[in-house]
This record gives structure tokens, sequence and C-alpha cells, in this order.
């Protein structure tokens, strides 16, 4: 049997947003995007696999459920990475044959919204080439998972390239800078306190592609420029900019899903109830210090500088009371905390966030050693 594997994986957020593909089938996207990778040490996706003889058909668990394998992106990622074994002949023919066994767990609840199947995906595809041996990017065999898994592969900022050929070969991403390139960077996940089920990102692009108009303005000149201008602005340390151009993409991608017809919509009254409170903060301090940006569910994701942390966070608790008392979650918070922020508005109410994730940039997917999801059998150790 082969030796058992485990990597573990980052989530991503997009500062300049995927929202479109070109082609469904191979996930082509119709526009570059960029994203921050966040820390493993606070969110991130485990994955153990293993390939034996004697395991009768490949099997998965989710999460702590035994699932079907019988799900085409999970197929094609499989079937990829061992067509690229067998050209790359890194393992033998025998090796090949065997079924693969995989358990998958978040260390973040999968139903927060939190861009988990970029992370699942990202650590699913670098555990298989870990465990077929393959060599060379694979960022695009993790598109064929999830679209914006292929920026999970790379650690610090990270640009997905569209690309033009046919059969996505140049829709690769590619590294702008490395974790350590804008050390003061930091996240705080504001997660909505909400039940609602949103429109999937896949059907949501799907209707915005075949009907928005302002889609068509926005692939062509808005996403060109934003991308050149954010990824000089990263690589400057240019927080003001940056900060401007998140912002305006996610306003942008939320006018495009507006846009569509019929329309969807993502962020709720208390994600606009963020961007308020962050533009008049930012308004207050004379430039941007705080950018938000929300993906296809309406928690808010912001990137602010460490000196802001500890303003930013009492403001947060201010203006969003919780009764919770594990309120902020990640990091370890700064040591002094202002009590109060002079803010021009009355606090929102009680218990509308459910919690906030403070976290920073960090490395793409590592291996990890002895500490598998599988024992010595190949057996999920914590579900037989
Ligand atoms: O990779 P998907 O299909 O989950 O799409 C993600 C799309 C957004 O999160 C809304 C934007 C992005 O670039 O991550």
């Amino acid at each position: 049997m082969s030796e058992i594997i485990t990597v573990k994986a980052p989530v991503n957020i997009a500062v300049i947003k995927y929202w479109g593909k070109r082609d469904e089938n191979l996930i082509l996207p119709l526009n570059d995007s960029v994203s921050g990778t966040l820390d493993t040490d606070v969110m991130c996706a485990m994955t153990s696999v293993c390939a034996r003889p004697d395991i009768t058909e490949n099997e998965i668990w989710l999460n702590g459920s035994r699932t079907t394998f019988d799900n085409p992106r999970l197929k094609k990622c499989l079937g990829a990475i061992k067509s690229l074994a067998a050209s790359q002949k890194s393992v033998s023919d025998e090796f090949l044959t065997w079924n693969v066994r995989i358990c998958s767990e978040n260390n973040f609840p999968t139903a927060a919204g939190l861009a988990s199947s970029a992370a699942g995906y990202a650590c699913l595809v670098c555990a298989l080439a870990k465990l077929y041996k393959v060599t060379g990017d694979v960022s695009s065999i993790a598109r064929l998972g999830s679209g914006s898994a292929c920026r999970s592969v790379y650690g610090g900022f990270v640009q997905w390239k569209a690309g033009v050929r046919s059969d996505g070969s140049d829709s690769v991403a590619v590294q702008v800078v490395d974790s350590k390139h804008w050390p003061e960077m930091r996240v705080l996940i504001l997660v909505v306190a909400d039940t609602k089920k949103h429109v999937s990102s896949k059907k949501g692009m799907k209707i915005s592609a075949e009907t928005s108009e302002l889609m068509q303005h926005r692939i062509k000149h808005s996403v060109p420029r934003r991308t050149v201008e954010i990824c000089d602005a990263i690589r400057e340390r240019d927080f003001e900019t940056f900060a401007e151009i998140t912002m305006k993409d996610s306003n942008q991608m939320h006018a495009v899903v507006q846009d569509s017809y019929p329309p969807s919509v993502y962020m709720t009254d208390i994600s606009h109830r963020i961007t308020r409170m962050i533009h008049t903060y930012n308004d207050m301090q004379g430039s941007p210090k705080v950018a938000y940006t929300f993906d296809a569910g309406p928690n808010a994701c912001l990137y602010l500088l460490e000196e802001n942390v500890p303003e930013v966070l009492c403001l947060v608790k201010q203006m969003f009371p919780s009764s919770s008392n594990n309120f902020v979650t990640g990091l370890p918070l700064p040591k002094k905390m202002p009590s109060k922020v002079d803010f021009p508005m009355e606090p929102f109410g009680t218990d509308l966030l459910k919690n906030v994730i403070y976290t920073k940039i960090g490395d793409g997917p590592q291996v990890v050693k002895d500490d598998h999801l599988l024992d010595q059998q190949g057996r999920p150790k914590r579900y037989v």
C-alpha cells in the first residue's frame, strides 16, 4: 500500500472577484482574479489520502460523513492527477490501478459560507499530487474542482489568469507576492448571522454571464485595469490604492449580480450596514484604512493593516454588540484595545454578527507529518 499523505490548505479571499465562466466544463473564467491567501493556522482544510490494492472502490469522507465519489468535479481532479502521473511516469502502472481513500475536514464551519470549497479542493489536489509524486503546477487541476481553488494552491497574494486558450492550459494561478511581502496585512471576517439559502455561485455566475450588460463592461474594461493596478499596489504595499480597488471591485461584482435577470442578492441589510460603517470610519480617518469585500454571501471580509486592528475591532464590537463570549477567534488579540471609538453612528443591534475571525495572509498548502486523518490501515480514524 501507499504511505498516507496529509496536507493542509488555505482559504483565499478575492480582492478582484472571479464572476462568470467562459467554459462551464473546464471551469475557465471570463476574467482574471486576485486574492489573498489566509493563514492555515487560523482556517484550513485538511486532507489525508492513500492508495491501496485492497480498496474495492474510491472512497471519500467529508467532515465526518462518507460521501459519494460520484461527483464529476472530484472525479475530474483524481483523473487529471492520475494522467499527469502516467505521463510523468512518477509511479508504477500497478500503483495507478489501485483505488484511493480520501478523508477531508475543514476546521471552520462549511455552512458559514467561507470559501470552504476553495480550501477543500486545493487540499485534495495537493495531497493527490504528493501521493502520485507529480511535479509542476497543479493550480489548473485544482481549478477543475472549484474555480477559486486554483488560487489556494499558493500563498501570499495570487492572480488567477483567465487565459485565452480553449483547452484551459493557460488558465493558471501565479503568485504575485509571497506571504512575507506585506507582513502587516490583516484580515477580519465578519460572519453574519444568517440562515437564508443563497443562489449558488455556479448558478449566479451563469445567469450573470448570460444576461448582464454590466458584466460585459466589467470583463472588458474594469477588471483588466484593476488587476494591473491592484497587483502594483500589492507590490508597492500601497494600502490606500489596494483598499479602494478592493471595495470598488466587490461593489461591482454585486452590482453585476443585481443587473442579472433574474437578479440575485447575496449581501443583506447587515452587509450594507457593514459597508456604511467602513465608509464612515474611512472618511473620519481621511483615507481608506479598511477595505471590505463580499463573496456570494452576506459575510464581510475586511482587509486592514495591523496597526488599525485594535480600533477597528473595538468599532466592530461597539456597532455589533454580541452576547457571545467567544465572539472573536483566530490570532491573539492586540494587547492594547481602546475601550470606545468616538463614532457618529448608533450601534446597529445585538447579535447581528455570529462571530469575527481574526487572521492574516499566509502560506500555500503544507504537508502535515504524523497527524493523519487515516490510520495505518487507511481507515478514517475518527469515524469507524
Ligand atoms: O470557486 P467558486 O465557484 O466557489 O466561486 C467563487 C466566486 C467568489 O467567491 C464570489 C469570488 C472569488 O473570486 O472567489
